[in-house]
Order: structure tokens, then C-alpha cells, then sequence
């Protein structure tokens, strides 16, 4: 799936493109002449200064490749923030608020006016950036647009939090860009997907998986009931299990949202997703060829919720549900923002094209889907429509 017109980049951007086509390359002499595709996406996305994430192009909104929810406008963010405060009310104490891939810092500012309208501001509104250009920017950005005292709760974290705090960890799009493994089944056997260098260009190839990656296919086929058909290609997150026990070690109460694309494991690793999942954007045209412009193309792939539930369990964390976005924005507050009726016709009007996206089964609505998962706290009455724990 590679669309016929994809534009042409600029020749600073193609120049940008070849230094970390070198960089990868380099990379891949290091290893012997082949790396996992998960390494090729953590270069791609993250090198310092030149991944996709680390450096310094429009990522999101129209001037970008895509636009992610908080992008559109604030209906996101209020509705997450007012899902915050519910849980806020139930900590009875002092909480914080801590933003996984902060992006252009839509999120955070959007949600802080809202807390701070509702009279429920979090101590601190932390936001753990990996990416230094990312994080400069939403500095930058919220620097100038909030007033000095809600300029003054936000913090950026080099790492996970490492004291115990209280309150909401919120991740929307984080979990669709880690670096994924991906594997093919053929002749009885697992294999997994790795990338070399041949006549001047990227291109995959499999070697046999190790036992961590076979084991792990073979327990989604035990799952699913039936073994992949020969020839069959997708991919999985090995380091979720690990990477969430991480980033929530520290949250003794609260609740952890990740918002993303994604499906329960049956609707995942269907017989039809034969190619997998993983999808690549680049100027707001979506295609599947992860070797397209180094740096300049985000990768992705969409979210085994199952699975995201399943590592939650052996990181102590209770499930406290999972819905559509679509859904979940209803229970926490859209039906009230649309009986707003101070705007004018035309903010009237951008506020309803906004409610569209994020909620028509088209757009976002189904696509996405919101997980919660709780410690200490119960937040299940934030998934009071349409929850979909059973299904997991
Ligand atoms: C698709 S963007 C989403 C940005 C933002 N949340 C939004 O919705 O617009 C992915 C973000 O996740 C960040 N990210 C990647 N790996 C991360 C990690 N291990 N921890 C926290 N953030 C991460 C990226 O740097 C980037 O900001």
C-alpha cells in the first residue's frame, strides 16, 4: 500500500533523510550486516537529533503528517481532564497529572485551562518527552500561551517518575509509535522480520526468531485457537510488559490512560491481517512502506489491547475498563461541551466538525479506544458506556 503521489521532499529534508540513512547504515555494519525491524524503528523514529521524533520538522496538525486528537482542537483534552478530576475526587488528597509524549503540547494546555476552570488543578502537570526538539517545543508553546501560574504546575521529567505520586498518567498515540517486532510464520517455523542494506537501499528480511519471539507467537496462536496460516506477517510489542511496569512502578493511587488505535487480541491477529498492522504517514498520506524517507515518515502499528491488559496484571494494576473514544468521551463531558451555547455560529460550527472526528465510527471514534487501568482507586464509573473489558 504505497499511495501513486506521494510529495517530494525538500532538498534540506532529503539531505536530513541521508544522514540518518547513513547513521541506520552504520548501525547495521555495526550488527554484522542485519538489525530487527524494531531497531530500524527506534533509529528511524528516535536517533538523537535525527529520528523522526528527535528532530526538528512539523509533525502534527495540517503543516505536519497527521493530526492526533488533541490537534484538533480542546474537546479532547477537557473531556480527558474532566475524567481526571473524577478520579482526583476519589484521591482525596493532593494529586499530580503526568503526560507521556506531550507532542506540540495541545494536550497539556488545553487540559490545564480546563482544570483550572473546573477549580480542580493537579499539584503538578509533569510531561516525560523523550524527544529534546519535542520538548523545546512544547516549552515554547505553553510558555507563551498560559498564564504564568499554570505555566509554573508544569515540570518535564528526564525519565519515569521515580518518587510515588498520586493521580493520572495519560498517554494518547504513545503506545502506537515503541519500537515493534514483527514476524512471519512460514514452514512450521517463526521468524523474525530484520532489515539490511542491499543495492543502496533498506530492504527486510527474516532470520529464525529467538526463543522469546517464538514463544510469544505461539502463545497469541493458543490464544486465538488456531495457528497463523502459512505465510502469515505482524507484529508485537516483546518490551510492553516491561515498559509499563516502568512507567507506572511509582503511581501508588490513580488511574493510567493510554488512548490509541488498536483491537482486542481475536480482532487483531485476524486470518485477513495478513500483512500485520504497522502503518506509516507522511504529509497526511498513510501508506505501509516503513523504509520510505528515513526521518521524514512516522511508523507505527496498532495496539494489542489484550495484551496492554495482560502486562497491566503483572505490573499490579488493576483494569478499570476499555471502550471506544468515541464512548468514552460521552461518559466524561462531550454531551455537556455541545450544550455550550456561548459560541457564535462559526466557532459553533468548527466545534461540531471537531465532535465528528473524534467521534464518527469513520473518523476516530471506533478506531481509537480508550483503556483505563487503576491502583488503589476505582475509576470503572468513567467507562459507564459501551465497556468492553469482556471482549478483551
Ligand atoms: C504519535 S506522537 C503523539 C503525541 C501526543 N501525545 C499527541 O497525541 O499529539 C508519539 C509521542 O510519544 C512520544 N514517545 C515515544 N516513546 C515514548 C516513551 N517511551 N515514553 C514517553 N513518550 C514517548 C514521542 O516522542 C511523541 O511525542
Amino acid at each position: 500500500m504505497i499511495p501513486l503521489s506521494l510529495p517530494d521532499p525538500s532538498d534540506e529534508a532529503r539531505r536530513h533523510s541521508d544522514v540518518l540513512t547513513a547513521h541506520i547504515l552504520k548501525d547495521i555494519q555495526d550488527a554484522g550486516g542485519t538489525i530487527p525491524f524494531s531497531r530500524f524503528m527506534e533509529l528511524a523514529l528516535y536517533a538523537p537529533g535525527l529520528g523522526y521524533y528527535s528532530a526538528g520538522s512539523t509533525k502534527f496538525g495540517p503543516a505536519g503528517d497527521f493530526v492526533t486528537a488533541p490537534e484538533l482542537g480542546p474537546l479532547f483534552a477537557r473531556c480527558m481532564a474532566q475524567a481526571g478530576v473524577r478520579v482526583a475526587s476519589k484521591l482525596n488528597e493532593a494529586w499530580d497529572w503526568v503526560e507521556l509524549g506531550g507532542g506540540s503540547g495541545a494536550m497539556a494546555e488545553h487540559a490545564l485551562r480546563h482544570l483550572h476552570e473546573l477549580g480542580r488543578l493537579p499539584d503538578r502537570y509533569l510531561i516525560l518527552e523523550p524527544s529534546a526538539d519535542l520538548r523545546a517545543r512544547q516549552q515554547e508553546r505553553l510558555k507563551a500561551r498560559l498564564p504564568a501560574d499554570l505555566f509554573a504546575r508544569l515540570g518535564w521529567l528526564d525519565g519515569v517518575p521515580e518518587h510515588p505520586w498520586r493521580g493520572v498518567l495519560f498517554a494518547n498515540e504513545v503506545l502506537d509509535a515503541l519500537p515493534i517486532t514483527r514476524f512471519q510464520v512460514r514452514d512450521g517455523q517463526v521468524w523474525e522480520e530484520c532489515v539490511r542494506w542491499n543495492e543502496n537501499r533498506f530492504e527486510r528480511f527474516e532470520r529464525p526468531a529467538i526463543d522469546m519471539l517464538t514463544r510469544a507467537v505461539r502463545a497469541i496462536e493458543k490464544a486465538r485457537n488456531a495457528a497463523f496460516p502459512a505465510g502469515y506477517r505482524s507484529e508485537v510489542l516483546l518490551q510492553l510488559p516491561w515498559w509499563l511496569k516502568a512507567v507506572t512502578a511509582s503511581l501508588e493511587r490513580g488511574l493510567a490512560l493510554f488512548v490509541d488505535y488498536g483491537y482486542n487480541r481475536r480482532e487483531y491477529y485476524l486470518a485477513d491481517r495478513r500483512d500485520g498492522t504497522l502503518i506509516c504517514h507522511y504529509r497526511h498520506r498513510a501508506h505501509n512502506q516503513p523504509f520510505h524517507w528515513p526521518g521524514l515518515t512516522d511508523i507505527s502499528s496498532f495496539v494489542d489491547f489484550s495484551h496492554v491488559a495482560e502486562s497491566a496484571h503483572l505490573a499490579g494494576l488493576d483494569l478499570a475498563g476499555y471502550c471506544s473514544q468515541a464512548n468514552f468521551l460521552l461518559a466524561n463531558g462531550l454531551e455537556q461541551e455541545l450544550t455550550n451555547s456561548s459560541l457564535d455560529e462559526r466557532a459553533t460550527r468548527v466545534r461540531n466538525e471537531e465532535v465528528r472526528k473524534l467521534t464518527l465510527p469513520g473518523e476516530m471514534g471506533e478506531r481509537f479506544k480508550v483503556m483505563g487501568l487503576q491502583r488503589g482507586v476505582d475509576a470503572s464509573s468513567l467507562f459507564a458506556f459501551g465497556d468492553m473489558s469482556a471482549r478483551l
